[in-house]
């Protein structure tokens, strides 16, 4: 089958199916005014060692959402990673609740103070990175308007215990990632392959 995604209908699902898993940022933020926000981004990745990037829709329904806004007027946000434990609630904020309502108390997270910037990390998160904005880079037009949010790491707080040299303990971790639609996976279930290098000597790749 080949797929046109200019004429094929909800190619966004066909498209979410196959680039799986997603890691997901629970990205904190604060309004001009203080009021604090709280939401899941699974268009999330690292793009250097220095950066990581998200991407907003710009609306959802009639209203712009609030995140990119916040971002846009502020040029902070903190981004919380989402593990087993906080994943329901993390569901939980992705509903469109009123601008202005701080999603912390609606699903029982807690506030835990930013050392660089402002916005809130998410205590029951075990690893939170604090960033500035680098740039919005604006991506397609009207109901497809999205801002693809480059930031800079500025801190990250690890949590003590799944952090040994600079080794991550992914079993305490437990990283949580989005497939298609409403499905989630753990990722309880890893392997190891170890990466070859080129001998030009023998003229093939060796494992060492
Ligand atoms: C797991 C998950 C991942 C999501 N990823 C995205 C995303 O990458 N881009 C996006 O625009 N919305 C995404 N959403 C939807 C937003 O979280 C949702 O629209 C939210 O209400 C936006 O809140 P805000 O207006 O406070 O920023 C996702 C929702 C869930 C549950």
């Amino acid at each position: 089958m080949i797929i046109d995604p200019k004429t094929f209908e909800r190619f966004n699902a066909v498209l979410t199916g196959v680039i799986v898993p997603r890691p997901i940022a629970f990205v904190s933020t604060l309004s001009p005014a203080g009021e604090v926000n709280l939401a899941p981004y699974s268009f999330f990745n690292a793009i250097s060692y220095q950066n990581v990037v998200f991407s907003s829709s710009r609306n959802v329904g009639n209203k712009s959402k609030d995140t990119l806004r916040n971002i846009e007027e502020t040029g902070e946000f903190v981004i919380n990673i989402v593990v087993d434990s906080i994943a329901e609630a993390m569901n939980e904020t992705a509903a469109e609740f009123p601008e202005g309502e701080d999603e912390f108390g609606i699903v029982g997270l807690t506030h835990a103070q930013s050392q660089i910037v402002k916005p809130p990390r998410v205590a029951e998160s075990p690893v939170n990175i604090e960033c500035k904005l680098d740039q919005i880079i604006k991506i397609g037009d009207g109901a497809h308007e999205h801002g693809l949010v480059i930031g800079t790491i500025l801190l990250m707080h690890v949590r003590d215990d799944i952090i040994d040299g600079h080794r991550i303990d992914q079993a305490k971790l437990m990283a949580t990632g989005r497939m298609a639609g409403n499905m989630y996976c753990r990722t309880n279930d890893r392997y190891e392959m170890v990466r070859p290098v080129y001998d030009p000597e023998k003229g093939v790749a060796v494992k060492s």
